[in-house]
């Protein structure tokens, strides 16, 4: 069988990781696909690094929309980030046909209606495991997993560069700007910082989270957002002293007859809880649901071959699915337009 051409849009700290995973697994990954996955071409600004990057093994375009126009290419991994071009090149990726995968959160949360009912119409997939929680096949787990349940609640450490900062300024006493500027060496940071430290991150994936485990739409100015930047060395002593731990938690919970609850703020972790004791750049999610109770997912939460891992799980997926049949596919979010409900989104 022809090989899937995929189309690399992004070839920062995400890109690269999925670019050198797929090379390194190539006969693996394509077994489990049934198909062998080849990356056709790339894009980034700078396409001399680019160049340097792929050598010969795919072709380099400075224009993104390049890839959308190649006939040849059936999937787009949008890995740019942002709301504007990326929701532009999201949507003609779909208009052009074509399935699209992202790591995006900022762009789902916040236009991700528009972008599945788009796909939908059109009959292509929009895949985005590596939106939340990196490395951790949390939206697998909620959409077929869990699909038995009615999730009751989902609470998680959801954002590796917060945690990474509470955790260094704890163990060794450093400056939150010190280990901030780490977080960034080490590829955890958004583009812009901010969306990190001020719980907006947080905010964008417990929305996603929200909308998969309660079948609403996603409704990210709905959430109560707070970050960590109000918190001092001082607050992570004393929390300590009476044995807790700060973190930052992203928490999304069903408030039967009245809608749901979606916020992200620093909370006090008795120390003895799991929560209390994931660090550095890992994530953690508890979901509870009806039938099974409480489960834990845990793993690296960012960085460049973690989030490569679900980017190219994504990947195989459109890959299989692309040749199923439509009818059989999950859907994007578990509701159906038809009964959408109008939902209040509670602040606690
Ligand atoms: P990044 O390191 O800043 O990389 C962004 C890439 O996009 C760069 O290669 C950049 O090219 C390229 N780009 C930006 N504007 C472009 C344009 N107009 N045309 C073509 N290319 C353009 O970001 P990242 O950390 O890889 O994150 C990418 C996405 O994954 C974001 O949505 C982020 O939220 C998400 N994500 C990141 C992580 C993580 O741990 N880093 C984890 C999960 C999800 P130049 O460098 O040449 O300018
Ligand atoms: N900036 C994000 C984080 C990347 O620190 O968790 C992973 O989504």
């Amino acid at each position: 069988m022809k090989p899937m051409q995929v189309g690399l849009i992004g070839l920062g700290t995400v890109g690269a990781g999925v670019f050198e995973v797929l090379r390194r697994n190539q006969e693996e990954i394509s077994r489990r696909a049934g198909r062998s996955i080849e990356v056709r071409a790339v894009s980034r600004r700078d396409i001399a690094k680019a160049r340097a990057m792929v050598g010969g093994a795919a072709r380099v375009e400075e224009d993104p929309r390049a890839l959308i126009r190649d006939p040849e290419i059936e999937v787009i991994v949008e890995l740019i980030g942002g709301y504007d071009l990326s929701r532009e090149l999201v949507l003609e990726a779909i208009a052009a046909g074509k399935h699209v995968v992202t790591a995006n959160k900022a762009l789902l949360a916040v236009h991700g209606t528009e972008i599945f009912e788009a796909a939908d119409k059109k009959g292509v997939i929009v895949a985005f495991e590596a939106a939340v929680a990196g490395g951790i096949p949390i939206i697998k787990a909620l959409r077929e997993g869990l699909t038995a349940n009615r999730i009751q609640w989902i609470a998680g450490i959801i954002n590796g560069t917060t945690n990474f900062i509470l955790s260094e300024m704890r163990d060794k006493g450093l400056d939150f700007d010190v280990v901030l500027k780490e977080a960034q060496r080490l590829g955890y940071a958004e583009a812009d910082p901010t969306f990190d430290i001020e719980g907006v991150d947080a905010a964008h994936k417990a929305t996603i989270m929200s909308a998969i485990a309660f079948g609403i739409p996603v409704q990210f100015d709905k959430a109560y957002v707070e970050g960590i930047t109000q918190l001092s060395a001082t607050d992570i002593r004393y929390a300590e002293q009476l044995g807790y731990r700060i973190k930052l938690l992203g928490i999304t919970k069903r408030r039967e007859g009245e809608g749901v609850e979606l916020r992200v703020h620093p909370t006090l972790v008795p120390a003895k809880r799991l929560l209390a004791n994931v660090e550095g750049a890992m994530n953690a999610v508890v979901v509870n649901g009806d039938a099974v109770g409480t489960t834990l997912y845990y793993g690296k939460g960012a960085g460049s071959e973690p989030t490569a891992s679900a980017v190219i799980a994504d990947l195989v997926d459109v890959t299989r699915l692309a040749t199923s049949d439509p009818q059989h596919r999950v859907p994007h979010l578990a509701f159906q337009h038809s009964q959408m409900r109008d939902v209040s989104v509670l602040p606690i």
